[in-house]
Parts: C-alpha cells; structure tokens; sequence
C-alpha cells in the first residue's frame, strides 16, 4: 500500500514534569511527576490508572500541545521538544472523536492533507484508500451526523491515519461506545495498528482494553509511573499493592517469609504454610510481604479436602463465573469459579486448594 506503508517511530519520554497552577485557588497541582519510557517502534504501549493520574497530560506533552516543566520528548533519538506540534509526525483520536460536524465524511477526511498542501487528486485517492481500511468506503459523501458512534469512530481513526503519522496517540477513543461495539472496535484498532506498524500511545482506565491491546502497560499513579510490563506481567507479578489492586480482583494476605532457599520461600497464610517461587532478591528470612492470589486461581470442594477451610458468606453469579465470598479465620476471601455446574450455597463448609504457582510475594510497605 502505498499511502501507509510501516512508519513507526521510538520514543523517549525522559523524566518529564509538569504541574499546573490553578490560579483561583493558587493550588499547584504535580499532574506529572518525573516520567521517563522508552517505546519502541511499532509497539502498542497504553497508559492505565485512575481519573486524574496524568495520563491525558503526558500524552499532550507527547503530543506538543502542553509544554513539560522538565525533561523531554524524543522521537528516534532527536529531541522535539520545541517542536510545533503540526511537525510532530503525530495523529491523534480522542474520545470525543472531534469531527468537523458541518464538513462531510471525505472532507473531515481530508484536512489535514489539505493543510499539507498535497496536490487534490492524491488527496481523493488517499481519502478513498484510507476509507476502505476502516471500512467506510462509500461513506464519503455522508455528513458525521448521519453516522453511528463506531463509524465516527473510524472517521476519527481515518483521519488521523492518513496524514501517515509515524505515532498514533490515543485518549480514551473508545469510551462513549456501547460495551459490544468496544470490543470490535479494539480488535480492529488493534489489526490495523500493527498492519500499518504506527508505534501506539493508548490512554484508557479500561484495564480490559488495556490488557487485549497493549504490547506494554504502563500502570500510572498520580503523576507517576509504578510499574511497566505486559499485561501478563502486570497481571500475575504486580509490585505494589496499588497495581495488584487496579487490576483485576485480588486477595492480599500479609505474611512474613520463615524459611527462604533456591528461590522457593516458606510462608503461612491463612494459617496454612506454602512453599511458593521466589525471585525477589530482597526478600530473606523474616521479611514481611504481601502475598497476592487472584480469585480464579483458587479451586474450590465440598467437602473437608484441604487444611484452607472455610464457610461461604456470600455469593454472586455472574453467569460464566460465579463469585464466592468465602471466611476463613476471619478474613473474607474472594473466589471466582469458571464451571458454575455446581453452585455451593451460601453458609456451606468449604475447603479451598491454590497452586503454589499462583501465589506472587510483594514487598510490604510497612504497616501492611
Ligand atoms: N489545564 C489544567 N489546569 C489545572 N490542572 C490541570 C489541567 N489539566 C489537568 N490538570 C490536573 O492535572 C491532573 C492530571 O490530569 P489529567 O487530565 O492528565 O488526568 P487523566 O489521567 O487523563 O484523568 P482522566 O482519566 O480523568 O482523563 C488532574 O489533577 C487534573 O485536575
Ligand atoms: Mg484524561
């Protein structure tokens, strides 16, 4: 193809800072605080964390329309810090999508080829090719109101692309889809990125989108980045609590290690002691740790099979999964269920098995 060949860029973010000043309170607001990631060319790297942790902004400073306090931007090695952002190299799609309303589909389309002065019969070849990549070829004529949400979507998605950016950035371009039309549209977003090769900055608080899509997640916290890593990574070996918790559900029981050899560790939790990998090189003997179990990798009996006994508090089906709130010594722990053929009822004695695989030890902070 030829208007969108591979073009992907890396990119350096190094300890970025920004914090705003709101005038009327004169509060100083740290929205960014000491960033630094590299991407690399071709890879889909999202941003994840709660409202108000800095993700929007960092892509902004990324994006050229927010200036950082400190620390800079470099795409392939050159800093572009001072440049404007029309010379970034750069599409961008929002979550509003922020389409011209009055301007028709092949108009919104076409732009910013337009405003790059490419000469009028490439630009209706590009718009046209561009158009059959989302999907929307025929669509042209239409104006944004005549469309569905996806479809301006893709319009979105459509003219960001056929400027042939290098990067693409992405805020939230999903979020005012209905759920269904979500997960198609990330899929596709997802195939085409990686047809076209475009080095992806994704922002969402949508740990599902971030988990399917993402070659690297980026878990931010007010202004700062805890962890980075595939989803697996981030999933199955979080750090902190704070990642451990964001993600997914979580069981955490605080322990302390009692024996530690050959990357195996001794721990007693629930009363029980397990023998669990471990490759954390700060841990020794008697350091106190947060052990992390998700709720599915539990297996849950009837009967008086297992030392990990409990009772049934509470339970919520959920149709492919059922979720059990089950007491043992006192602490609630959470069990998810997949093979909901045989449900356990509320008040029922059960005993519980967890492969010692599926038990990740964390630093506890103190207090913990
Ligand atoms: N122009 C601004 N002036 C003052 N404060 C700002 C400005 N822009 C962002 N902030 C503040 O900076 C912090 C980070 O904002 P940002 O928009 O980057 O968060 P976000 O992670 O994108 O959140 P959300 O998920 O809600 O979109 C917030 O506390 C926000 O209120
Ligand atoms: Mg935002």
């Amino acid at each position: 193809m030829s208007s969108v060949e591979p073009v992907g860029a890396d990119i350096g973010i190094n300890h970025i800072s920004k914090t705003f000043s709101v005038s009327a309170t004169k509060a100083l607001i740290k929205a960014v605080n000491d960033i630094s990631l590299h991407i690399s060319r071709g890879e889909f790297v999202t941003l994840l964390g709660p409202s108000g942790c800095g993700k929007t902004t960092t892509l902004r400073i990324i994006a050229g329309f927010e200036t950082a306090d400190s620390g800079e931007v470099l795409v392939d090695g050159k800093p572009i810090s001072n440049m404007l952002p029309n010379k970034r190299d750069l599409g961008m799609v929002f979550q509003d999508y922020a389409l011209f309303p009055h301007m028709s589909v092949f108009d919104n389309v076409a732009y910013g080829l337009k405003q790059r002065k490419v000469p009028k019969k490439d630009i209706k070849d590009r718009v046209a090719e561009v158009l059959k990549l989302v999907g929307l070829e025929g669509f042209g004529n239409r104006s944004p109101s005549q469309l569905s949400g996806g479809q301006q979507q893709r319009v979105a998605l459509a003219r960001a692309i056929v400027i042939k950016p290098r990067v693409l950035l992405f805020d939230e371009p999903l979020s005012n889809l209905d759920a269904k039309l979500r997960v198609i549209m990330r899929n596709e977003l997802r195939k085409l990125q990686q047809r076209l090769g475009i080095t992806a900055i994704y922002v969402t608080h949508d740990q599902g989108e971030a988990m399917s899509m993402s070659d690297r997640i980026v878990v931010m916290s007010q202004g700062m980045i805890l962890q980075v890593g595939t989803p697996q990574e981030i999933y199955r070996y979080p750090k902190e609590r704070f990642v451990a918790q964001f993600i997914g559900k979580v069981n955490l029981f605080p322990g302390k290690v009692t024996r530690i050899h050959e990357n195996k560790a001794h721990i007693t939790i629930l009363g029980v002691e397990f023998e669990v990998p471990c490759t954390n090189e700060a841990f020794q003997e008697s350091s106190d740790v947060l052990a992390v179990v998700r709720p599915e990798s539990f297996r849950m009996f009837p009967e008086d099979k297992t030392e990990l006994k409990g009772q049934i508090k509470d339970r919520v089906y959920l149709g492919s999964v059922v979720e059990y709130t089950v007491a043992i010594r006192e602490k609630d722990v959470v069990v998810m269920q997949y093979d909901p053929s045989e449900l356990h009822e509320v008040s029922d004695e059960v005993s519980l098995t967890v492969p010692t695989g599926n038990i990740h030890l964390m630093p506890a902070i103190q207090g913990e």
